[in-house]
């Protein structure tokens, strides 16, 4: 039986909700999974790397479960994913965050390749397990994190603007799907614009707001069971400049 939740201002309520935060030992990712937990939430946490979570395992004890999970091998994380789920006892909040991004300036191969293998490929093996547990149960929330950069082609960081224009497109398949399928689950797209992480490299960036701001706001939207949000919400009106501005 998986928890109530509901909101209260900005409040979550129920201590007995759980979550998997994909790519929780930074940035965004990890200022969601502590949100959650702060909030009494038990949360399973990934990495590449089981050291790169020892310090937030040390600090939340067993609020959180720690996983080592590279999404770009897609079947290890899809078993990965599978067992964290099972140790969770099912789970309520999927929060599909792992990602890359990595400024391209002479278009070499390998940083194409790597954002395409992360980004695209391991954003679906994520993907793929949080949808079938959830048809599994007849309910949950999915969070996939893209970018207002996938409203735009950039010269420096072409395969990053097209891979998150692929998660959203993915994301959108999606939630038609299970609304067929499992109407009761419901899926939201966000797009972040500047959030102040070690991924965020653009010189010129503005409206940069912190890691935390962002998680409480990515929070919120899919416990309000958004279908996309911006963060913070100001960015719509740049997307919705990009979609009309000349190159
Ligand atoms: N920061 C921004 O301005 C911004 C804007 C829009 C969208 N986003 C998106 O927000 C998400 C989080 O980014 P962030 O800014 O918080 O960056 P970050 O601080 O670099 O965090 C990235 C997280 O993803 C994990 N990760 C990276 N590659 C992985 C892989 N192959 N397999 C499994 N986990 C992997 C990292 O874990 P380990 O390194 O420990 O494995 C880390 O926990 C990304 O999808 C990014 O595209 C960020």
């Amino acid at each position: 039986m998986a928890a109530r939740l509901c909101l209260r201002g900005s409040k979550m309520q129920n201590a007995n909700a759980t979550a998997i935060v994909v790519g929780a030992s930074s940035g965004i990712g990890k200022a969601i999974a502590e949100h959650l937990a702060a909030a009494g939430w038990k949360v399973g946490v990934t990495s590449r790397k089981l050291e790169n979570l020892t310090e937030m395992v040390t600090r939340l004890g067993n609020r959180v479960v720690p996983k080592v999970i590279d999404v770009d091998d897609p079947e290890s994380t899809r078993e990965g994913l599978r067992a964290l789920a099972d140790e969770l006892g099912g789970v309520d909040l999927w929060v599909l965050n792992a990602g890359t991004g990595i400024l391209n300036r002479d278009f070499a191969w390998e940083p194409e390749r790597q954002t395409i293998a992360t980004n695209v490929m391991g954003f679906a093996a994520m993907t793929d397990v949080a949808v079938h547990h959830c048809i599994g149960r007849g309910e949950g929330r999915i969070v996939g994190v893209s970018s207002v950069a996938k409203k735009r082609g950039h010269p420096f960081t072409a395969s990053y603007s097209g891979s998150k224009a692929f998660v959203s497109l993915y994301l959108d398949g999606v939630r038609q799907f299970l609304r067929r399928k499992a109407p009761k689950v419901s899926v939201t797209e966000v797009a972040p614009g500047y959030i102040d992480t070690p991924l965020q490299q653009f010189d010129e960036a503005f409206w940069v707001v912190s890691a935390e701001t962002a998680a409480k706001q990515i929070v919120a939207a899919a416990l309000a069971r958004r279908k996309h949000a911006y963060v913070p919400r100001r960015w719509a009106v740049i997307a919705a400049l990009l979609s009309i501005m000349p190159r």
